[in-house]
């Protein structure tokens, strides 16, 4: 199984490489590997079992491998559906000026510390990536929930955690035109 680093290591730091496209095998089961992963963090049984802290996302470099590949898994608020991803080399071509934060904070599985706080971020974004399931080249348009999600896990391939985001001065405003997710 994966075994995920926490941010006293200070590769969850550094900037992490494109990778090349089509994948290797090795990077093909890394994607994969970071898939179950949480699928596995989300069956209560298997989690505690295992001591799994639940999640639905992950950056390779919290496994250690500073590659931009990350995967996101998790059931879609108010529908049956799941939303299963892996990505190869995602960027945000654009993103809203209107905001957004979770309104319990966010959490990592490499931060083991709580950080209570708000985190802003844009609520709509436009990524582009290479999708790893499906092999080709995607666009993916995301609201809310979703596009924090995305954010968060692109963040870590850049070194960036999601406590670095929280402005303390700025909770204290409240601000009509974000949106609480
Ligand atoms: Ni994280």
């Amino acid at each position: 199984m994966l075994k995920i680093i926490n941010d006293s290591n200070p590769r969850l730091r550094e900037r992490s490489l494109p990778v090349n496209i089509p994948l290797t095998t090795e990077e093909q089961t890394l994607a994969k590997a970071m898939l179950d992963y949480l699928k596995h963090s989300q069956d209560e049984e298997y989690a505690a079992k295992h001591n799994l802290q639940s999640g639905v996302g992950l950056a390779a470099p919290q496994v250690g491998v500073l590659k931009r590949i990350i995967a996101l898994y998790y059931p879609k608020a108010d529908s049956d559906q799941v939303v299963e991803l892996a990505l190869a080399n995602p960027r945000i071509v654009a993103s809203s000026l209107r905001e957004c934060y979770i309104s319990g904070g966010e959490g990592c599985l490499s931060v083991p510390v709580v950080h209570p706080g708000r985190v802003y971020r844009p609520w709509k974004v436009t990524v582009e990536a290479y999708d790893i399931i499906n092999k080709k080249n995607i666009k993916l348009v995301l609201r809310g929930y979703d596009a924090i999600v995305i954010q968060h896990e692109i963040d870590h391939l850049n070194g960036v955690l999601y406590y670095d985001h929280i402005d303390p001065e700025r909770a204290l405003e409240d601000d009509p035109s974000v949106v609480v997710v």
